[in-house]
């Protein structure tokens, strides 16, 4: 789209929205991701004073993102609720190894996280969504929902009634939604974010999650994007994952037995196939000897040359 044409979509859903809510309000359940960001930018633009944005922090966000998150919505034109859900999510976890278990539980505690949270809120006869024009063509047929079932952290549950859903991006590809943001003024770091689990880095660490899991995690992750994120052409998306394998080492002449991190980088143009990036070994080499030099607990770095299929991009 240029710049005219994104002027006109502005206008055109500013009106839409303030024509479809008429005074009432709308909740908005914002992941971060960049749909229902460009959604909740878009809305705070129409309706700043009939907006509430609801921030469930599962806690398996990458390092900071939370913060960054709350940081960028808090200065808009609209209310930003933060739900610390962390210990919640993390004691429904306790103990579950299998993938789509954990998938599951946390799809649905997401969704009576959100019934709470609602609730507490009153009548708000709107719900907006960041539905974009991909999502509907998927729904639309039965290998669509089957993605869809995999991939959404939870539909928005039947029990609350909305009288209206507001989907200003329904007709958008992502590439315009990224646009639109940052003609919004959104920054980078959320309009040009990577894909992202619903489950975020739960699926990132294999079998059981825990908080300490989680911190060894976030922080090699941090590491691996920081460096791959340098080079000219990056990859489309690139990330750590905690194994669950440890490993003998040493460390300061003792013997160590720690976790193995894994690195996955893949090139793609549509995330059903993709290559694994060929990687400068300079890049893969720093990021190995900075996780392992800044992080106790890890022992060994292992990168993932595995195509998709049969691989997918994500380990669970
Ligand atoms: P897979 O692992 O299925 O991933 O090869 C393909 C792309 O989808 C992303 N992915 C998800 N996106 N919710 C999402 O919104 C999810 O639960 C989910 N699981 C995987 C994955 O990161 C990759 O970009």
């Amino acid at each position: 789209m240029n710049e005219c044409k994104l002027d006109d979509y502005i206008e055109t859903q500013v009106c839409a929205i303030r024509e479809t809510a008429g005074g009432q309000c709308v909740l908005l359940a914002l992941s971060g991701g960049v749909d229902s960001s460009v959604c909740a930018a878009l809305l705070s633009r129409a309706i700043p004073d009939q907006v509430t944005c609801l921030f469930i922090d599962h806690g398996f966000m990458r390092l900071h993102e939370g913060d960054e998150i709350e940081g960028v919505f808090s200065q808009h034109k609209l209310r930003f609720l933060r739900v610390d859900a962390q210990a919640r999510f993390l004691g429904k976890l306790r103990g579950v190894t299998d993938p789509e278990a954990k998938r599951k539980i946390i799809g649905e505690e997401f969704i009576r996280v959100f019934e709470e949270e609602a609730a507490k809120l009153g009548d708000i006869p709107f719900l907006a969504q960041g539905t974009i024009y991909p999502d509907i063509v998927e729904s639309g047929n039965a290998q669509g929902n089957l993605v869809k079932s995999h991939h959404n952290v939870g539909g928005m549950p039947d029990s609350l009634s909305f009288t209206g859903v507001i989907e200003p991006l329904a007709s958008l590809y992502k590439e315009e939604v990224r646009q639109l943001g940052r003609k919004l003024g959104l920054p980078e770091s959320l309009t040009g974010r990577q894909p992202f689990p619903g489950p975020g880095l739960a699926v990132r660490v294999m079998g059981e999650v825990t908080g300490e899991k989680l911190d060894v995690l976030r922080q090699a992750d941090y590491i691996a994007r920081d460096e791959i994120s340098q080079l000219e052409e990056t990859p489309q998306q690139y990330f750590a994952i905690l194994t669950d394998t440890r490993s003998v080492g040493v460390k300061d002449g003792l013997r160590t037995y720690d976790y193995v991190v894994a690195i996955r980088a893949v090139t793609t143009t549509d995330f059903m196939t993709c290559e694994y990036a060929q990687l400068p070994h300079q890049t893969l080499r720093r990021i190995s000897q900075r996780i392992t030099r800044e992080i106790d607990a890890v022992s060994r770095v292992v990168y993932d040359i595995t195509e998709k299929p049969p691989s997918t991009v994500e380990w669970e």
